[in-house]
């Protein structure tokens, strides 16, 4: 019997996005019920499914690393502790069904036996009747038990996937992601775009509290903190230091604005220093294992050296990418510090991070699509935008524009250009603004593509950010084009 499955789960087990999947119900092509798919409707999209060969799954895979390039997915195994656990429950939940099945059985025989037993001794008419009824069970009996069944082989894949990874709900929610690897239920929950609230990550500070409603989940790391007996008894656990061995329901708070989130401080290191353009320098930072920054896709926040004073700037990484924050510093700004970034910052430096800042970010409960306009450097907030609205696999449709005024200012050209090829749901548009007279005549030539590329941005959030000098000119076009100011959302770098 085919077996139903949750949305997230069958596009995993698949190997496309869960936006995929939506798309392909919202065109009509799939049939989906109650928020689930069966296994035969999956089969039918997808006949040639098969998991040794497993084409989609590393099909996604290549896409998803030459988009992302950041984040090469995790396949590592969970450890074996993990692994045993979550056989043992799939062995539990086979022994639950095997008892299930031998009750019906029983049932199923005793009715055939009351059956017989009243014929001998119900009235003429009545006995054929029974007579007819016990013919046909036996007939179905022989029919069900004899019968060569095939197996489901996307339920036999479901049950495999169960193992090497699990589904985790969130209340109140209703958002959902896996965990999989070695990863705890909040690595796992940050990769996947959500912004729950924790600390330390490593055990101190309790601020991962979250709760289990149903499923099992398992210690991995030691931990310091100590919860009272009322709070073990209604079931809380610390997210950074347990993993989920079943399918997990929890109960756990997300940040939805900027007063969400503490101001932090915190000492990171120089992973690297690489030239994006002639004017574009790419500062990765690395935070240490116990004091990750907590911010919300689309922040600033402060960069300090010991001899080189300090600066803000866009984080251009998402959330999602762990302890790993990337900043654009462009040749001449940023101060002091700038300077450093250009003349001998070395990898193992440290670098003061303090913040986060700002309120540039995305109403995720918004619909009718994101489009994104960025004028040079305000590439670096967008880009955090967009990975992050990417690892949240929202199934929002998104376009970007890039204006850029010098030759090479389409400084990660080949990345956005990776995105449009990867994801059916996105449009890069790469726009020239060198040899303009004015800021003002460079901006209308990127509304005016804006305006005639992208057929549903009036139904759009708009998203700006770059120069303050393009910035107030693109929001003055744009509201006297008809679009309402409440629907743009801009900042200037
Ligand atoms: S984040 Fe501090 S205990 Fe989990």
């Amino acid at each position: 019997m085919p077996q139903q499955l949750a949305l997230s789960r069958a596009a995993k087990l698949i190997g496309v996005s869960r936006a995929a999947l939506q798309k392909r119900i919202k065109d009509g092509g799939l049939h989906s019920f109650d928020g689930t798919i069966s296994t035969e409707e999956l089969l039918r999209i997808y006949p040639d499914l098969k998991l040794e060969d497993s084409g989609l799954f590393e099909q996604t895979r290549k896409i998803k690393e030459e988009a992302f390039r950041r984040r090469i997915m995790d396949r590592t195994l969970p450890a074996k502790e993990v692994l045993a656990e979550r056989l043992f429950e799939q062995g539990m939940e086979l022994n639950d069904l095997k008892l299930h099945l031998q009750r019906y059985h029983t049932l199923v025989v005793g009715l055939q036996a009351r059956i017989q037993a009243l014929a001998g001794t119900a009235a003429p008419a009545a006995q054929s009747a029974l007579e007819q009824l016990d013919q046909w069970l036996e007939r179905e009996l022989r029919h069900v038990l004899g019968e060569e069944q095939k197996p489901d082989s996307l339920a036999v894949m479901d049950a495999m996937l169960k193992v090497m990874s699990a589904h985790v709900t969130l209340q109140p929610s209703g958002r959902d992601f896996f965990v999989e690897g070695n990863d705890s239920l909040l690595e796992a929950a940050l990769k996947a775009g959500l912004a729950l609230n924790y600390g330390c990550s490593s055990g101190n500070c309790g601020l991962c509290k979250a709760r289990v409603i149903s499923g099992q989940v398992m210690q991995t790391k030691h931990y310091d903190y100590v919860l009272s007996d009322p709070e073990k008894q209604q079931g809380y656990t610390l997210m950074c230091c347990h993993t989920a061995v079943s399918d997990v329901v929890l109960e756990a708070l997300e940040a939805r604005s900027a007063s969400d989130i503490p101001k932090q401080q915190l000492t990171a290191r120089v992973k690297a220093v690489t030239q994006l353009s002639n004017d574009m320098m790419l500062l990765h930072l690395q935070t240490p294992r116990s004091h990750r920054l907590r911010f919300l896709a689309g922040q600033s926040v402060t960069l300090g050296h010991t001899a080189a004073g300090s600066a803000e700037f866009p984080i251009a990484s998402c959330p999602c990418n762990d302890r790993d924050l990337q900043f654009h510093v462009e040749r001449g700004l940023g101060g002091a510090f700038g300077q450093r970034v250009w003349n001998g910052m070395k990898a193992g430096e440290s670098v003061t991070v303090y913040g986060p800042w700002g309120d540039y970010l995305l109403d995720e409960d918004a619909q009718g699509g994101l489009i994104f306009i960025a004028f040079d450097r305000g590439f670096a907030p967008i880009k955090s935008l967009l990975e992050h609205t990417m690892a949240r696999e929202s199934n929002e449709e998104m376009g970007l524009i890039w204006g850029a005024s010098s030759p090479d200012g389409h400084y990660m050209n080949n990345l956005c250009r990776a995105w449009s090829d990867a994801l059916e749901t996105f449009r890069y548009l790469p726009v020239s603004m060198a040899n303009r007279d004015s800021a003002d005549a460079a901006v209308a030539g990127v509304v005016e593509r804006l305006l005639a590329e992208f057929p549903r941005v009036r139904q759009a959030d708009l998203y700006l950010a770059g120069p303050e000098a393009f910035i107030a000119p693109a929001v003055a076009q744009l509201v006297a084009a008809g679009f309402q100011k409440s629907r743009l959302t801009a900042m200037a770098v």
